[in-house]
């Protein structure tokens, strides 16, 4: 069976999805997405992704072709028919196809390009990464300044992945100015004593939507947040160290540049923090 993806307005097998060959999204990487998470096929934090969508879009001086109780709506529709009890949905909005290939934005009144699909991922909540933790490797963080809008350039991530690989990790963390900025895709943590710090929010971060219910529920439960950057040492010489994001949810990361971090397993707060995330939001999911 095909899977059923989201096109302009309409619901269609996906070999039959096409999209112009002028659309900015492919010319420009001039295009906004978001992927939001679904447990027992209900969409987890799904006002926070459609809040940060919009506001993409207007940084971005970019039309909403949907109101967001339609994207709602759309997301329900796919989720029921590709039958997804776990997995993820992928959305992604362009500038639209312009008559040509232009530097400058086309008229305001070309209509945007809006495409959803589905990932299934039986057993997400289960990942056996989680238990085992993720080895990361620091690289330099050459991608533009802009990283707090969740646009389609992720050309520099990809490579990121590719050279964790090549370097036997699972991912990178990068590094600006000495400092974490945050992973391929996923914002970055380390632990030390009792204390959870992660950088703060900025043009230089993605305002992860799993960041913010994390930082809230750690909070909540008593334990101690700085936000701030922190430097390679200090991730090497921490207690533990995490990651989160909408297809990971809270993932220990055991090893960085090849030397473990604090006893080289994962660690008793990021994995209580994976509980409460899973608890909590599954009882939000929509
Ligand atoms: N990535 N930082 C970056 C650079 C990201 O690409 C992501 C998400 C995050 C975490 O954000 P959130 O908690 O809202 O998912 C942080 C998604 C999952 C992706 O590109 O597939």
């Amino acid at each position: 069976m095909s899977r059923i993806v989201y096109v302009n307005g309409t619901y269609l097998p996906d070999e039959q999805a096409t999209i112009s060959i002028f659309d900015r999204g492919f010319l420009f990487a001039d295009g906004v997405y978001e992927v939001t998470s679904v447990l027992d096929g209900k969409l987890i934090d799904f006002d926070g992704h459609a809040t940060r969508l919009q506001r993409s879009l207007s940084e971005l001086d970019m039309n909403t072709p949907v109101t967001m109780e339609t994207l709602l709506e759309i997301n329900r529709e796919l989720v029921a028919r590709n039958d997804i009890t776990d997995g993820l949905v992928y959305l992604q909005i362009t500038r639209g196809a312009a008559a040509d290939r232009d530097f400058a934005f086309p008229d305001p009144d070309t209509p945007p390009t809006i495409v959803l699909f589905t990932q299934n991922k039986p057993g997400l909540a289960d990942s056996p990464a989680a238990k085992t933790g993720i080895k990361v490797i620091s690289i330099e963080d050459q991608r533009w300044g802009r990283r707090d809008i969740k646009t389609v350039q992720l050309l520099y991530p990809s490579m990121g992945k590719m050279m964790a690989k090549a370097a036997g990790a699972d991912d990178a963390w990068m590094v600006e100015d000495g400092a974490v900025t945050e992973g391929t895709s996923n914002n970055a943590y380390i632990v030390k004593g009792n204390t959870i710090i992660t950088r703060q929010l900025s043009h230089d971060i993605l305002h992860g939507i799993t960041r913010a219910a994390v930082l809230r529920f750690a909070r909540e439960a008593q334990m101690k947040v700085e936000e701030r950057a922190f430097t390679v040492e200090e991730a090497k010489a921490a207690d533990e160290a995490f990651v989160t994001s909408a297809s990971s949810f809270v993932m220990p990361v055991v090893e960085m540049d090849d030397a473990p971090i604090g006893t080289g397993t994962p660690g008793p707060v990021a994995a209580r923090l994976r509980e409460i995330y899973l608890e909590e939001s599954r009882k939000t999911a929509i």
